[in-house]
């Protein structure tokens, strides 16, 4: 019912923006949207119902060396509590791994509980703390890292 893929399309851009602009207090613009696509370096992750062609969930990556880092993973409002976000979660780590990445690491506000149970419940710990580091509202990041090289 729901697929996962990697979406090439800058024509994802403008569906991507609205729902960052619903989802997130302080929102990636179109231009940074844009910018993931044109970024070798980056991959831009999209879950999609096979039924509607709707996007209803999407993630940026970037591979820096040995590392994946998570830019973004959210889940559109009406479709959360399905299992979608780990799913997505799933395909990033079976990506990392089936492509030798050593570890994939994020950002998260310190107050986001949902994400932070997510991300604790698939083996992230906490490695570092950045004050103030979000706007609107001001909030420090915490830092979390997966390790792939060790069975977990
Ligand atoms: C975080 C997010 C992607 C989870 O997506 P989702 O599809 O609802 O998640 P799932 O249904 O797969 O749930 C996976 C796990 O997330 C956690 N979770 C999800 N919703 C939760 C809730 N309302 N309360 C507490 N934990 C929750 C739980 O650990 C859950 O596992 P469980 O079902 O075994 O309890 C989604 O809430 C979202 O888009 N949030 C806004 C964007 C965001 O904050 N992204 C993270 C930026 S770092």
């Amino acid at each position: 019912m729901f697929e996962i893929k990697e979406l090439k399309k800058e024509k994802y851009i403008d569906v991507i923006y609205k729902l960052e602009t619903k989802i997130f207090t302080d929102p990636w613009t179109k231009k940074m949207i844009k910018g993931e696509f044109n970024n070798k370096l980056a991959v831009v992750l999209g879950i999609i119902n096979k039924k509607t062609k709707e996007l209803v969930g999407y993630s940026f990556l970037l591979n820096v060396y040995d590392e994946i880092h998570i830019n973004n993973i959210a889940v559109k409002n009406s479709y959360r509590k399905k299992g979608l976000g780990q799913k997505l979660l799933d395909y990033i780590i079976n990506y990392g791994k089936e492509n030798y990445f050593s570890r994939i690491t994020l950002e998260v506000r310190d107050s986001n509980k949902i994400a932070l149970d997510l991300y604790y419940k698939n083996g992230f710990i906490l490695i570092s703390r950045r004050t103030g580091y979000y706007s609107n509202p001001k909030e420090d990041a915490l830092i979390l890292m997966k390790n792939l090289k060790e069975n977990s």
